[in-house]
């Protein structure tokens, strides 16, 4: 990683991913998930699981917060956050970390939920030898 993630800033994104959870809208899993995303501008962007009565077109925390992000022109992640009101940490799905490998092949992932335990990793841990863009060039 080319960038320090500071304390401070740490603090920021779990912050953000915390409030994002408020705004989860899951009525069918009742699974409540905030996800904050720190950008290569060093801007930060949350968001919240969405489901849907079609229970198939859920949208996962980490993908709503990515899209928010890469909606304002962000085109690099550092770092992916994820929080979960839980005992556990929740790591992203795989489809997440297909889209996570868009922007942030090398990205932070940092799970936290409301016991101490966090899980700390990088997205190529997550997902080695990826498709990505790489793979659409001829
Ligand atoms: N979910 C997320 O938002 N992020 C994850 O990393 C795992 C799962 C959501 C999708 C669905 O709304 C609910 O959690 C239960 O799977």
């Amino acid at each position: 990683m080319s960038f320090k993630l500071t304390a401070p800033l740490l603090r920021r994104l779990e912050k953000a991913a915390r409030a994002a959870a408020k705004a989860s809208y899951s009525p069918y899993s009742k699974f409540r998930v905030g996800s904050a995303v720190l950008t290569g501008s060093g801007k930060i962007y949350s968001g919240a699981n969405i489901e849907n009565a079609s229970f198939g077109l859920a949208n996962c925390a980490e993908r709503t917060a990515i899209f928010c992000a890469a909606s304002h022109g962000e085109r690099k992640l550092r770092c992916v956050v994820v929080y979960t009101p839980t005992p556990l940490p929740t790591m992203p799905c795989g489809a997440c970390r297909q889209v996570i490998n868009e922007f942030g092949p090398h990205a932070a992932v940092i799970s936290i939920c409301d016991s101490g335990e966090r899980l700390e990793t990088t997205l190529d841990r997550l997902q080695p030898v990826a498709f990505g863009p790489k793979n659409l060039k001829g």
